[in-house]
């Protein structure tokens, strides 16, 4: 059986997941009348932005005015190697990794693969990246 996160993470991990969430969805679904995220048609780069950036930045070079602040801080893909496979980005993102929370509940699996496959071309495999 998969150990559970440590709880103490698993609170931090929910906060500050729902504070993300609350700040970035008034926005981007503003003009929408559309609150089901599974049926909004998804668009990588947005749903980057909107769960991921404030965070990871807007470079990817997690440097996210919130993460910036977590320890360790949020992970720079930049840095991360070019072998880095969609499919390990995918896998973190669903299960969480430290004090990152999981995405598993909060976005379909479609959606975390399509920002799995964003994040490795945008940032990891670009080579205009640095
Ligand atoms: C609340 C801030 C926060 C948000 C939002 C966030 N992350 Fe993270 N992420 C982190 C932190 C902090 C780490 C480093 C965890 C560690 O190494 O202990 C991390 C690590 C990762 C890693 C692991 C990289 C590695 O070296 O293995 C991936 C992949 C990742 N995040 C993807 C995402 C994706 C995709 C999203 C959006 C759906 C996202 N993150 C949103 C804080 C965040």
């Amino acid at each position: 059986m998969r150990r559970l996160v440590s709880l103490p993470r698993l609170v931090t991990g929910v906060f500050l997941g729902s504070i993300v969430i609350a700040a970035f969805s008034n926005r981007s679904l503003a003009g929408s009348h559309n609150t089901d995220l599974s049926l909004v048609p998804y668009d990588s780069a947005n749903l980057y932005k909107r769960y991921c950036q404030a965070c990871h930045g807007e470079r990817g070079d997690g440097k996210g005015p919130a993460g910036k602040a977590m320890n360790p801080s949020a992970t720079s893909f930049l840095t991360m190697s070019d072998t880095t496979s969609v499919e390990y980005i995918f896998q973190v993102t669903t299960q969480g990794k430290g004090s990152m929370p999981a995405w598993k509940n909060l976005l379909n699996d479609a959606d975390r693969r399509s920002i799995a496959e964003y994040i490795k071309r945008a940032f990891i495999s670009n080579p205009q990246k640095k």
